[in-house]
């Protein structure tokens, strides 16, 4: 595989998806080959699984393990039919989630099993990890005030209390920790244009060291 995988995270509202945009645009004026896509929804069959796991249905919630069977389940639909086959044609992924969000969301927020967890992480990706992780901080409230003043309601997920987003973020910043080989934080609270050069600080000097691989 020559491609590389670069993952953005973060709690709601981090502005990650902002920030993917901004680096599309600077690595494609650079003449990077770049395919942008996300977790869940990556698929055809993903924006369906997308769709069940983020509509607000108060009279039938969803189980906490099979939330996480779900996102498995778009996850190793979206490894097979898009992940692989790009790295496999040399293509620089920007994906907007992966793995971390499992462990931060269904591990920290919702309490369940890392072993499960990491388990079947393995199995949904078949081992394949990010090359770089891109990890914007932000606080719980700091996202979620920004979320509620969009125009769409929050959804299933964003309408968990701030305790769960708590919980999600202290997520972040320990599995931010334990790899910082792989994750690499940015403070996202500051203005865009500053957290996008500290972004791409992070993959000029990346680029240099797998171009001299
Ligand atoms: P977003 O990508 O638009 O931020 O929305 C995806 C939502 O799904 C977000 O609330 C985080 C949540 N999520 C999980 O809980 N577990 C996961 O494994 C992934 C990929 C996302």
């Amino acid at each position: 595989m020559n491609g590389k995988l670069i993952v953005f995270e973060g709690v709601e509202g981090c502005g990650k998806t902002t920030q993917m945009q901004l680096c599309c645009q600077w690595l494609q004026s650079a003449g990077v080959s770049v395919v942008m896509t996300r977790e869940p929804g990556g698929t055809e069959l993903g924006l369906h699984l997308r769709r069940l796991l983020l509509e607000k249905s108060d009279n039938k919630p969803i189980a906490e393990l099979t939330e996480l069977l779900l996102y498995a389940a778009d996850r190793a639909q979206h490894v097979a039919q898009e992940l692989k086959p790009n790295l496999a044609r040399g293509k620089f992924i920007l994906c907007d989630r992966y793995t971390d969000s499992t462990i931060a969301y269904q591990g920290y927020g919702r309490g369940l099993s890392m072993d499960i967890i990491n388990q079947l992480n393995d199995i949904a990706t078949g081992g394949l990890e990010s090359d770089l992780t891109i990890w914007l901080d932000v606080d719980a409230e700091v996202g979620l005030s920004r979320k509620r003043g969009e125009e769409v309601g929050l959804d299933r997920i964003e309408q968990e209390a701030i305790a769960f987003h708590r919980r999600v973020q202290q997520g972040y910043a320990e599995l931010a920790a334990s790899q910082p080989a792989r994750i690499f934080r940015v403070d996202g609270s500051l203005d865009k244009e500053t957290v996008q050069l500290t972004i791409q600080e992070i993959l000029r000097d990346r680029l240099s060291s797998w171009n001299k691989i």
